[in-house]
């Protein structure tokens, strides 16, 4: 690992399904402790970008590099090896677990579970009395919850997160913009996070960019003044 490195260095980054094309030279970058959030409408790559970085995709043009070192042509197992946390879109806690056995599969070392665990308690309280529950009858907010709960178990130094508010109710995602402000501070843990609500992004994220048909359409600062203005504007049209 070299010193000073990004996070995460996406650079002119290009893969798809078979044929079809669907990132186009995407460039971003995630420094240590920098929580960055990729906006965009439905359809337009962002899932995909986040599969191509954990190696689910081939890239087809472009470099990956984490923490300096480059992951363009590595594995799945291998990068998860690089403390990088994936939290899908589509659901994937195990639902017949209890929600125990479900934050133990998150932890990369056995030993850390009681520590982890009271880290994690600290901002999701409500983990801590149901650890014996079946993961499957938790609340969909609680499932989301265990979910972001179970990724901060491997202690990474990033996570990538499709669209964790989806569905929740605004206090829940209140809880959760407080949690993950407050790992990152603990931990320095940096984030990408795929929204597609500005709200929450703009809260919780340093900076933000809108990925449109696969290419990165604008970015700024999130606390620019017109930033929540100029996303809706993407997001509309
Ligand atoms: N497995 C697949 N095979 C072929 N095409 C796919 C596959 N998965 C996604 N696509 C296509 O790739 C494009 C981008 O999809 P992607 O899931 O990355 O979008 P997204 O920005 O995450 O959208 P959403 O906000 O709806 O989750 C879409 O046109 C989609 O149909
Ligand atoms: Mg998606």
């Amino acid at each position: 690992m070299s010193d000073g490195a990004a996070t995460l260095e996406i650079s002119a980054l290009t893969s798809g399904y078979g044929e079809a094309i669907v990132i186009r030279g995407v460039s971003m970058t995630v420094a240590p402790g920098e929580i960055v959030a990729l906006l965009g409408k439905n359809g337009m790559g962002k899932s995909t970008l986040l599969k191509t970085v954990m190696g689910f995709l081939p890239a087809r043009e472009g470099k990956i590099t984490l923490r300096g070192h480059d992951v363009t042509r590595d594995p799945p197992h291998r990068i998860a090896r690089q403390a990088i946390a994936y939290t899908p879109q589509e659901q994937a806690i195990f639902q017949d677990l209890s929600v125990g056995d479900n934050l133990r599969l998150g932890q990369s070392e056995a030993s850390w579970f009681e520590e982890e665990l009271a880290r994690v308690a600290q901002v999701f309280p409500f983990l801590k009395e149901r650890l014996g529950q079946r993961a499957g009858t938790l609340s969909g907010g609680e499932q989301k919850m265990l979910l972001i709960a179970r990724a901060l178990m491997a202690r990474p130094k990033l996570m990538l997160v499709d669209e964790i508010t989806e569905g929740l109710q605004p206090s829940i995602i209140e809880q959760l913009t407080e949690a993950l402000a407050v790992q990152r501070e603990r931990t320095g843990v940096a984030m990408l996070l795929v929204e597609q609500n500005v709200r929450f992004a703009l809260n919780v994220a340093d900076r933000w960019a809108v990925l449109k048909l696969g290419e990165i359409d604008d970015a700024g600062k999130s606390d620019a003044h017109n930033a929540a203005a100029r996303i809706a504007d993407h997001l509309s049209v």
